[in-house]
């Protein structure tokens, strides 16, 4: 049984078709081909996946498709600039280092949005348990905590 979805997606209106037992996951990958959401997991434990929903970031593996039909989705795609430019918590992930096999990036990026997005300036500790949720298994977790530290700092110096 299918189901249309319509949704903004990276600020795009679109509308498609979806199996109801389809995850998010498999929607944005195979529908739209946004492929930074990644397929880790696919049970809600690493992060791989995560996008943000109407402003909060969920695990996309564990959200039905047809659960976003009217919201908007953000995936790491749409952190990039109209004329291609990466944003400033990219760049900091690339100067920081924090990148390695990629595959949990996205992932990241998209919870320290989130958290970039709230306005709430955290302790390093807080900081960290916030980010805890992900798995990386090249373990770059300093260099990945040190990249949101930065952007997260000059967000606030900037407010
Ligand atoms: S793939 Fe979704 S949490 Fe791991
Ligand atoms: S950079 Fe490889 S899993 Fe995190």
């Amino acid at each position: 049984m299918t189901r249309t979805v319509r949704c903004k997606i990276n600020g795009r209106e679109t509308e498609t078709a979806v199996d109801v037992r389809a995850s998010l996951t498999d929607m944005l990958r195979n529908e739209y081909r946004l492929t930074s959401v990644k397929k880790g997991c696919e049970v809600g434990e690493c992060g791989a996946c995560n996008v943000i929903i109407n402003g909060e970031c969920f695990n996309s593996c564990i959200y039905l498709a047809v659960w976003a039909d009217g919201k908007e989705i953000t995936t790491t795609e749409g952190l990039i600039s109209a004329s291609g430019e990466l944003s400033a918590l990219q760049q900091a992930f690339i100067d920081e280092g924090a990148v390695q096999c990629g595959f949990c990036t996205p992932g990241f990026l998209m919870s320290a949005q989130e958290i970039i997005d709230s306005g709430k300036e955290y302790s390093d500790e807080e900081l960290r348990r916030l980010l805890s949720g992900h798995l990386c298994r090249c373990t770059g977790y300093e260099n990945i905590f040190r990249a949101v530290r930065k952007v997260t700092k000059a967000a606030h110096k900037a407010g």
